[in-house]
């Protein structure tokens, strides 16, 4: 173990390059033109442009946001283990020695939470050796940054290593905007726009608009900036901050930690937003110097008005909160926007019926384990040992990085927790990503309430049970409740009767910003990055794994209309990401395309059998879809899928857009598309055309066979043109002709032609 020294050895190696954006920043001025006040995403967002001069000619600011679209330079990449497989995978294909930009990979979502990390931390290396040996191998040869189970979750270890002031960084995980707690851009994506980073493509972006959150007053007593997320996610919901990002301003801004703001961008990904980001201020260079990056401290301070918005900025949208008002909030259970000020907690359970004994209380994460959450933490386990208290029921931590571990170790933060019962559990995702194996006795359809102070509650997320209701708070506030055991319990107010008769009442909790010793390195053994890339060594993927496969190219497009294609499914309702490639189980197979396919669409409603994954063979026979979709493949019958409104709404998820062309299908046809899903398509070389006249959904069923008119030409010709569907229909031979609208762009349209974006980046590699 040692100190993290005064300046990190690669501190210069991660210093966002702040002379080429300082300069691109002075054309978007020139460009934009003296009336354009700038928010500070805008400023960094379109200091990141490939050709600022280009894109922002003869705009303004306000035809810009949520219409352009921008083709950035992305300074960064982070991915973590489960995403990181396929990202990879795709990289691979393009045949290039190294990324073009750096990169790092972190092994955190495979490592089960159970007994505690000295035992769940082993157990998970060997049940995950494959995956872990591949990232290793590929991270050494392509020169990405290691970070080996054990080293910490991928948000926790990007704050303290990467994220800085006006970086602009890509993540495989929907969490990376935690990095805005040091005013970085950072934003959660799949793994094929994450290879356009790692290959030095422009990464294409809807120029985003901008929420603005006006921060008020100062925190006190038990409120934290956890509150300010659980607030600000009931006041917009789930769907709030789509298409937005996410700025927070106001003198409120600067009373708060570096950790504690990246608490709040962490959870802007709980309201739909982009991203989300924080002014550069003092506490942000307290922390910088802290992790050894004073140097970036330094030119921070010396970027002027780059790192902080115009004084007459304009946001799109704005929300007021004031810190010295607000009070703890348990948002839940099972959506993170259902949001109850604590006060009236007790009243929500009752109106609710919700359970009023809490079964576990579970802090950290990546969200939630700075050292001042710690801290604070460890005052409120001081005040009720001292009161002769016991947790009443389980009471787990997860530190965020071995990092922060081994300081709270050292700090002897760790020896309080664990006295009081605390269980530490690995420095990894564990019961935040569902690998929580509980062994309280709440077995799979016992309903029982949790407090955690983690970022999502989705139902079964953390134990698997549907039946858990999930509540998130402070850290905080889940800590105290743990000694009552009870969810009506308010530590704000109510008393706890101590072993000795006496009432005993929490004082607010107190804590340090940052360890007055600096922080420790921890065994470094976990975290070997390499960052020299080795071109000798071989990417471990074995032929005979279940686990991982390495990905064969697409075939590039026809060169002729598609004809006589059939229709798969017709999909009634809801279809989410969830619903075209499940998770759960079907985790361990992100690596594996063949396998993973076999849960392809297993989720949706065919409207004409009336039943989930259910769907008939000509010979009338009834199957499953992906079964259905093989069979064909194999007969060499293409095909398409047929659906209704937001088509692929839910997550950036690309095995949704990789199964389906993998098993064949060409075209989805649809009432509309969640954008980010209709990218995702055009991405992996599959056709996203939606009805002009939505009514024609009834005319098109099942096995119809449909050929398309104009859709070779219109991609030939950079996506201009119309697309028609001529159908035969099955039942009686009848001919239709449906009219299809597109979105398609020029660049899209060749991602198409070559067969998938991935083909195109190869091919321009390969050049
Ligand atoms: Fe991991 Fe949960 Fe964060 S899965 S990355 S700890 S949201």
């Amino acid at each position: 173990a040692s100190a993290i020294p005064k300046v990190h050895p690669n501190c210069n190696a991660r210093t966002p390059p702040y002379e080429k954006l300082q300069k691109n920043y002075e054309t978007v001025r020139r460009v934009l033109g003296s009336g354009n006040s700038l928010t500070l995403a805008e400023k960094i967002v379109y200091s990141h442009l490939e050709n600022p001069e280009a894109t922002l000619s003869g705009k303004d600011t306000s035809s810009i946001r949520g219409n352009a679209y921008l083709k950035l330079k992305v300074d960064r990449v982070a991915m973590q283990d489960a995403s990181a497989q396929m990202a990879l995978l795709q990289f691979m294909s393009c045949g290039l020695p190294t990324t073009a930009v750096p990169a790092s990979i972190h092994c955190d979502h495979m490592i089960v939470g159970e007994k505690g990390a000295d035992v769940d931390l082993p157990e998970s290396i060997k049940g995950n050796k494959e995956i872990f040996d591949f990232l290793e191998s590929a991270a050494t040869k392509y020169g990405i940054e290691f970070w080996a189970p054990g080293s910490g979750i991928i948000h926790q270890i990007v704050l303290e290593n990467y994220s800085a002031p006006g970086l602009m960084m890509l993540g495989t995980d929907s969490h990376t905007p935690n990095g805005g707690g040091l005013g970085a851009i950072c934003i959660g994506v799949g793994g094929a726009d994450a290879v356009d980073a790692l290959v030095d493509a422009p990464w294409e972006l809807k120029a985003p608009k901008i929420l603005g959150v006006r921060l008020e007053g100062k925190l006190n007593g038990w409120a934290t900036p956890k509150d300010v997320i659980l607030n600000l996610a009931g006041q917009l919901t789930v769907r709030g901050g789509t298409g937005y990002i996410v700025e927070y301003h106001g003198e409120g801004v600067q009373s708060l930690s570096c950790t504690g703001m990246a608490t709040i961008c962490n959870m802007g990904a709980e309201i739909g937003a982009t991203t989300s980001l924080f002014p550069f201020t003092p506490s942000m260079s307290r922390y910088l110097q802290a992790t050894g990056r004073g140097p970036i401290a330094e030119k921070a301070t010396a970027a002027g008005d780059f790192l902080s918005a115009d004084s007459k900025a304009e946001y799109d949208k704005l929300i007021t909160i004031n810190l010295s008002e607000l009070e703890p909030h348990i948002n839940g259970p099972f959506t993170p926007d259902l949001s109850t000020p604590l006060s009236k907690f007790k009243d929500a359970i009752t109106d609710n019926g919700w359970p009023t004994d809490l079964s576990a209380g579970l802090i950290g994460s990546c969200t939630n384990s700075s050292y001042q959450d710690m801290t604070r933490v460890e005052s409120i386990v001081n005040q009720a040992r001292e009161a002769g208290l016991k947790p009443k029921v389980d009471f787990f931590v997860t530190p965020g990085s071995e990092q922060i571990r081994a300081t709270l170790e050292r700090d002897r933060t760790l020896d309080v927790l664990e006295s009081a019962g605390g269980v530490i559990l690995a420095n990894a995702c564990g019961p935040c990503i569902g690998q929580w194996k509980r062994t309280d006795g709440v077995k799979k359809g016992d309903s029982n309430a949790i407090l955690t102070s983690f970022n999502r509650n989705f139902r079964a997320r953390n134990d698997g049970n549907p039946d858990t209701m999930n509540f998130l708070a402070s850290p905080e506030i889940v800590t105290a409740m743990v000694y009552s055991g009870k969810m009506d319990f308010d530590p704000t107010v109510d008393s706890i009767q101590t072993p000795s008769g006496s009432n005993f009442k929490f004082s607010p909790p107190e804590g340090e910003e940052l360890p007055q010793n600096g922080f420790e390195a921890g065994r470094s053994t976990f975290f070997p990055a390499k960052a020299t890339p080795n071109p000798q060594t071989e990417v471990v993927v074995s032929p005979s794994s279940t686990r991982l496969a390495v990905l064969e190219p697409f075939p590039p497009f026809p060169k002729t209309e598609l004809s006589d294609l059939r229709v798969l499914v017709k999909v009634r309702g809801k279809c989410t990401t969830d619903h075209i490639s499940a998770a759960g189980k079907w985790l361990a197979y992100k690596g594996h395309l063949e396998n993973i396919s076999n849960n392809t669409l297993i989720g949706a409603l065919n409207a004409e059998t009336d039943a989930v994954n259910t769907v008939v063979d000509f010979d009338g026979s009834k199957t499953s879809i992906p079964d259905l979709a093989r069979r064909w493949k194999e007969k060499g019958v293409g095909w398409l899928v047929v659906a209704e409104w937001n088509y692929g709404e839910g997550s950036a998820r690309e095995h949704a857009a990789l199964q389906p062309r993998y098993l064949g299908g060409s075209i989805v046809l649809a009432k509309s598309f969640a954008r980010i899903h209709e990218t995702n398509l055009k991405k992996q070389g599959l056709v996203p055309l939606t009805f002009v006249n939505e009514s024609d959904y009834d005319l098109i069923d099942p096995r119809d066979q449909v050929t398309t008119v104009g859709l070779h030409d219109m991609l030939s010709n950079g996506g201009q043109g119309t697309v028609q569907l001529e159908i035969v229909k099955e039942k009686t031979g009848e001919k239709k002709l449906i009219q299809t609208a597109h979105t398609f762009s020029k660049d899209q349209a060749e991602w198409v032609l070559a067969g998938s974006a991935l083909n195109l980046l190869a091919k321009m590699a390969k050049a």
